[in-house]
C-alpha cells in the first residue's frame, strides 16, 4: 500500500517531536493530526510539512507551539450539565458510602472540570473526604488550572450550565469577581492536586476510586485508547467509577465485561468485584 507524501512527512515529524522531546502523539487520530498540522502550515508560511519538521528539531519554541496545536484544551465549567445530573443520582450515592474518596481527572485542561466536580461535592457534604487528582500533559494548561482564574464573560454560559446540572446554590459564590476577571473560591481548590501526567507515556498515577477522563480519547487512535483504558482499569478499586466523554467509549479496550454500565447516555461505568457485580 503507497502512502501519499504528506502522511509519510506527518509520520516523520511525530517521530522528530517524540525523539527531541518525547513527547508521543504518534497514536493520535491521524484526522485529529492531519488538520492541526495543517492549520499551523498555513499560519507559519511553511510549504511542506518537512520543513516543519526541520523547525521542530532546531527550535524549541516552535515545538511548543506545536504542542500546543496538538493538545486541545477547550473545556467548560458543568460541561454536558445531564452528566452533572447523572453523577448525583447515580455516583453520590456511591460514593458516599466510602470513609475518604480518591478522584482523578485525567486530561483535566484548565480546570474548568475539576472545580465543577468540586462544587458538586461541597453541596453534597462529599468534599471535605475527598482528594481530587487533576493532571494533564499540558503544562501551561495545567498552570491556568491552578491558579482558577477564568474570563468573567464565561460565567454566564457556566451559570447556565450549573443550574440546567442540577446545582443549589447562586453560582455566583463560588468565585469573586475583579475586573473582567473570575477567582474561584480558595475552599474548592484546598483538595485538588494538580500534576503532569502523560496518559500515553506515563503509567498508573493512583488508585483511586473514580477516573474522569472525558474529551481526551477522542484524539485516539483505537490501539492507543485501549491502552489508556487498561491503564484505567489498573488505576481503579473495585467498584471504582469511570465517567467518558459522551462520544467516547469502552469499544476498542476488551473491557466492557469488566464493568456495569451505570448510565449508558452519560457513559457512566462501574467497575465489577472480581466473579460479579
Ligand atoms: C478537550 S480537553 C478536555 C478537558 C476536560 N476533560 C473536558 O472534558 O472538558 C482535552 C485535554 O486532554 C489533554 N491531553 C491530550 N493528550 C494527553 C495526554 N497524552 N496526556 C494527558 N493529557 C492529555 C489535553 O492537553 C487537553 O487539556
Amino acid at each position: 500500500m503507497t502512502k501519499d507524501t504528506t502522511e509519510i512527512e506527518i509520520h516523520l515529524l511525530l517521530e522528530a517531536l517524540y525523539r527531541k522531546y518525547g513527547y508521543d502523539f504518534r497514536q493520535y487520530s491521524e484526522a485529529h493530526i492531519r488538520r492541526r498540522l495543517m492549520n499551523r502550515l498555513a499560519l507559519c508560511g511553511l510549504q511542506t510539512i518537512s520543513e516543519m519538521q526541520s523547525r521542530v528539531l532546531h527550535d524549541r519554541e516552535f515545538a511548543a507551539v506545536l504542542l500546543q496545536d496538538l493538545s486541545i484544551t477547550v473545556t467548560e465549567m458543568f460541561r454536558d450539565a445531564e452528566f452533572y445530573r447523572a453523577i448525583r443520582q447515580s455516583v453520590v450515592p456511591i460514593l458516599k458510602t466510602y470513609s475518604f474518596v480518591k478522584i482523578w481527572h485525567a486530561g483535566c485542561s484548565t480546570g474548568q472540570e475539576a472545580y465543577s466536580m468540586a462544587i458538586l461535592l461541597q453541596e453534597e457534604g462529599l468534599y471535605e473526604r475527598t482528594t481530587m487528582y487533576a493532571t494533564d500533559f499540558n503544562q501551561r494548561a495545567l498552570d491556568q488550572a491552578r491558579e482558577g482564574i477564568y474570563a468573567n464573560e464565561q460565567m454566564k454560559e457556566y451559570t447556565a450550565n450549573y443550574q440546567r446540572s442540577g446545582g443549589r446554590e447562586a453560582f455566583s459564590d463560588y468565585y469573586t469577581s475583579n475586573y473582567n476577571m473570575a477567582i474561584m473560591e480558595a475552599s474548592l481548590k484546598k483538595n485538588i492536586v494538580w500534576a503532569h501526567h502523560n496518559l500515553v507515556t506515563d503509567s498508573v498515577f493512583a488508585e483511586v476510586h473514580m477516573i474522569m477522563c472525558r474529551n481526551v480519547l477522542i484524539y485516539f487512535n483505537s490501539d492507543l485508547q485501549s491502552k489508556v483504558q487498561h491503564l484505567f482499569r489498573d488505576s481503579l478499586t473495585h467498584g471504582g467509577i469511570l465517567c467518558l466523554g459522551s462520544k467516547e467509549s469502552l469499544r476498542f479496550s476488551g473491557l466492557a465485561e469488566e464493568y456495569i454500565e451505570l448510565d449508558k447516555v452519560q457513559k457512566i461505568f462501574k467497575k465489577k468485584y472480581p466473579g460479579g457485580e
